[in-house]
């Protein structure tokens, strides 16, 4: 100011926007800073909790072990040793209680059977082994090269697993093409359009499959298994091929594990004495073998020269599963009669030479759903195409009967039953026709050329006999058919008969009802098949009894369509659930069961070396082999 006047102004601008700036800042890293303490706290809680929960596991695995009992350094107290085998035991309940509420559980898929193996048996490789291979390249006389799929149950049970569990198929490279179709080391990726895993192929001279497949294996072991009334041949020749090659299969597989422990998959009587010549080079290997056959009473294996040598060979095995209940039993009591070991009928199990092996029955079953259906045609097209192709009226009933040409699968008794069936009930005559596919099988045996002479014979006789322009009652086909084509026939028939003899389970009964998903076609079952335990909604015959199978054939020409769809219905739920994959994966569980007990057994018994009481462990083996419970001498 001067004089009164205002010369000018001073504007004072204070900027306090930075206060407003800090303190969001300093929220920020108040707020990180929480954050962060949160997460440090977590961190450390969890990494807390860790060490105290693998602690805590780690001591209860001490004590379920046994480590922890029987280590002569770190003995438990006295006092607290009772206390520990109590525990031990109500686990051990527990454990097994768990397993088999959760098997019950189980719904039985491809998917299911591979976490089974990774949890169980830590994703250990598969090895099968099998006689008969399931892919046989073969050259035609035209020079090209056909790819056949065998017909064989045990093979088509199989692959499905195979494929789902990868691994190794080791067996005989039967097919006169077989070579040229494998690597430096006689192995190929099949199957060939969607690789899922190896097959390794054995090559066998004439005079070993001679002996060893034709001979002994099927004029000896398979006759004597059956109750078909064909007089078994054993000729010391064969015997020797049979030990020869079942010590190459041996050593083929010896070459094929990757571990000490492989879990093995033997399959069927072509390798009785292949157990034990693998656990004697590889002692921890859990060795599976299933025998696709029934067992027969004590008195009728009694009469094979080389008895005692394949029961042996049989007990190196970890499992022997049958299909059925019966058979395990007929095998323990023939192990009981001809050697001298240890049996616990509760468990199922047999001690003998310081090993136990466990005898279980697992019905085999089909892959649910059928690969096959995939590819096949709506039943009308199926029906009109069967009938056609053999010059039926589209209107005609079709019969059919699916098999090799074998003298246990009951063909002429079926034949007979239909000639009865046309005599007692004429108006089927020129209306029912009876479609039987029999694949040629083993034909240098002399017993299965005689039978096919008689099969055709009788098939001709009763041709003749009932001498109709269409719709013949028998039509035999003795020629082999790819799965594809079987799948046709299932759908296109209106009744399928199985007519076993002798059978351990017969898996055409599981397939033809797996193909009808129209719910209608009837199954006249044999009574003498594994099968007819499971589906008694078929009608059970016995087929020496020819009158009553011929009136079961009226009874299924005559079901009413909701009648078929009942029956049918229910024994496909049956199969959808007790399907192939459950075969497997029981088995792969039981065998992690078996190793798991094994490792303690194994920890057990160093236990006791490293104690000087090695006798003493012998001496109460028995106790551990059966109870996995060892006491200490002291
Ligand atoms: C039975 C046997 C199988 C065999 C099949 C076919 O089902 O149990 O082991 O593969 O017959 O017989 P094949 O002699 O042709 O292999």
């Amino acid at each position: 100011m001067a004089e009164g006047r205002v010369l000018g102004h001073l504007f004072l601008i204070h900027d306090m926007s930075f206060i407003e700036k800090r303190s969001k800042e300093t929220k920020w890293y108040v707020f990180m800073f929480f954050i962060l303490l949160g997460i440090v706290i977590s961190a450390l809680t969890v990494i807390i909790a860790q060490w105290s929960w693998r602690g805590w596991i780690g001591a209860m695995r001490t004590l379920l072990t046994g480590e922890g009992i029987f280590r002569p350094s770190e003995m438990t107290s006295e006092e607290v040793k009772p206390l520990v085998k109590d525990l031990r035991t109500l686990i051990k309940e527990l454990q097994v209680n768990q397993h088999i509420r959760d098997e019950s559980l189980i719904s039985w898929t491809p998917k299911v059977l591979k976490e089974i193996l990774n949890k169980e048996l830590s994703g250990d490789e598969v090895i099968i082994v099998s006689n008969r291979e399931p892919y046989i390249h073969n050259r035609t006389k035209e020079g090209d090269v056909e790819v056949r799929h065998p017909a064989s149950g045990l093979v088509t049970a199989l692959e499905p697993v195979m494929k789902t569990c990868s691994g190794t198929w080791i067996a005989h490279g039967s097919g006169n093409a077989d070579r040229e179709f494998v690597d430096e080391k006689d192995r190929l990726r099949v199957p060939l359009e969607d690789p899922k895993y190896r097959l390794r192929r054995v090559w066998l001279t004439e005079e070993e499959e001679e002996g060893y497949y034709y001979g002994f294996s099927n004029e000896g072991l398979w006759p004597l298994c059956h109750i078909a009334h064909t007089r078994p041949v054993f000729r010391s020749q064969d015997w020797e091929q049979y030990v020869r090659v079942n010590k190459k299969f041996a050593e083929v597989v010896l070459s094929e594990a990757r571990s000490k422990d492989p879990v093995i998959l033997i399959q069927d009587y072509h390798f009785a004495l292949l157990p034990k010549l693998i656990r004697d080079k590889l002692p921890d290997a859990i060795i599976i073998t299933f025998w696709h056959i029934p067992w027969p009473n004590p008195e009728a294996f009694g009469i094979c020269p080389w008895r005692e040598e394949i029961l042996e060979g049989l007990l190196g095995s970890t499992i022997v599963g049958f299909h059925i209940q019966f058979h395990c039993n007929n095998f323990i009591e023939t192990v009981d009669r001809l050697l001298e070991c240890r049996i616990d009928k509760e468990h199922s199990t047999i001690s003998f030479l310081e090993k136990m092996t466990a005898v279980k029955a697992y019905p085999i079953s089909i892959e649910w759903p059928p690969y096959w259906l995939n590819l096949c045609k709506p039943i009308q097209e199926c029906s009109n195409k069967i009938r056609s192709l053999h010059g039926l009226s589209y209107r005609s009933v079709v019969g059919l009967g699916i098999e090799r040409l074998d003298y246990t699968k009951g063909i002429i008794e079926r034949f007979l039953a239909v000639e009865k069936l046309l005599d007692l009930h004429p108006e089927w005559i020129g209306k029912f026709s009876f479609i039987q596919i029999a694949a040629p099988s083993r034909s240098r045996i002399e017993t299965y050329q005689h039978f096919q002479t008689e099969v055709r014979k009788v098939a001709e006789r009763i041709n003749e006999k009932f001498n109709v322009t269409q719709n013949p009652p028998i039509i035999l086909k003795i020629e082999h058919h790819e799965p594809s084509q079987i799948f046709e026939y299932y759908r296109g028939s209106d009744l399928c008969f199985v007519s076993s003899l002798h059978d351990g389970m017969n898996l055409v009964a599981k397939e033809f009802v797996s193909a009808r998903n129209d719910e209608q076609g009837v199954l006249i079952l044999s009574h003498f098949t594994g099968a007819s335990r499971e589906l008694p909604e078929a009608i059970i015959v016995n087929p020496y009894d020819i009158d009553q199978c011929a009136d079961a054939l009226h009874t299924a020409l005559s079901m009413h369509p909701f009648e078929q769809r009942e029956r049918m219905r229910s024994m496909r739920t049956y199969i959808q659930e007790y399907n192939v994959f459950r075969w497997a994966g029981r088995m792969l569980i039981d065998a992690s069961r078996v190793r798991q007990r094994n490792r303690i057994l194994r920890r057990l018994e160093t236990m006791a070396i490293r104690r000087g009481e090695k006798e003493f462990w012998r001496a109460n083996i028995d106790d551990a082999l059966f109870h996995s419970r060892w006491t200490p001498k002291t």
